[in-house]
């Protein structure tokens, strides 16, 4: 559990997670197809990882596709997977020159091999970067990452590695796919909706919520910014007086 910025008043949050909502209604609202919203949504991805790197956030999660995603119209997958598959070849160069190190978590064995393969690559290429963390939710589902989480703790109690006494907080985190990323402190909605949509469950424990109107092929830097005061101007108290 990461309580660090309890008593960081005036600093940006160590970890933010956002989910990254409204692409389909950016598109619709410009009377466009929906793929150009994911397309734009796709840019403003880039220009907020470089944002939030600037305001000297250290980890940054964005919830790219979901489990219930798979679900959508087959174009539109078709349409998502494309901007991966863009995004992983386009930006290593970019990434590097920031020094962002980049890690994937979500059922990453139900992607194409090609973006498998890729993945695995720029993971390996960014492990040594140290100025942020991008985590990138993919195919992921929170509901999902815990039961296998389960199994885990599970086949380590049956192979009589771990005693049921000494499962705790620390050793179930540790068998989630954010092993190595503290929680989040702060996790921003986008586009007005105000769900939670299966993300981070166990992490957001303590995090701060906040829900932006913007749709997110809009929401840049400046927005970040924004929230990152008012988060500030909240009191954390973890459940204590
Ligand atoms: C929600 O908008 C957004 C998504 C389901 C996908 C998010 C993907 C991107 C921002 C682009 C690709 C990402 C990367 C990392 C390159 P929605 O389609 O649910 O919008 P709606 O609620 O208005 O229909």
């Amino acid at each position: 559990m990461n309580l660090s910025s309890k008593d960081n008043k005036s600093k940006t949050p160590q970890h933010i997670a956002i989910i990254m909502d409204g692409n389909g209604r950016w598109a619709t609202k410009r009377g466009l197809p929906r793929a150009l919203g994911h397309k734009k949504g796709a840019e403003a991805v880039e220009e907020v990882v470089k944002g939030a790197k600037e305001l000297g956030v250290k980890y940054l999660t964005l919830y790219a596709f979901s489990t219930e995603n798979w679900n959508r119209d087959e174009d539109e997958v078709k349409t998502l997977m494309g901007l991966l598959r863009e995004y992983l070849k386009r930006n290593l160069i970019e990434i590097q020159k920031n020094n962002v190190k980049i890690k994937f978590i979500g059922e990453l064995y139900m992607l194409d091999k090609d973006i498998q393969d890729s993945i695995k690559k720029i993971e390996a290429d960014t492990e040594k970067n140290d100025a942020m963390t991008l985590c990138i939710a993919i195919s992921y589902g929170a509901r999902q990452e815990i039961l296998s989480a389960v199994k885990k703790v599970v086949g380590l109690v049956k192979r009589g590695d771990l005693s049921e006494a000494d499962i705790d907080n620390k050793v179930f985190s540790d068998a989630l796919y954010t092993r190595d990323i503290p929680d989040p402190d702060l996790v921003v909605r986008t586009s007005g909706e105000q769900r939670i949509s299966n993300y981070l469950l166990w992490q957001v424990a303590y995090a701060e919520f906040y829900f932006s109107d913007v749709f997110w092929p809009d929401f840049n830097k400046k927005h970040l910014e924004k929230i990152i005061e008012d988060f500030n101007s909240r009191e954390r108290r973890y459940g204590k007086s």
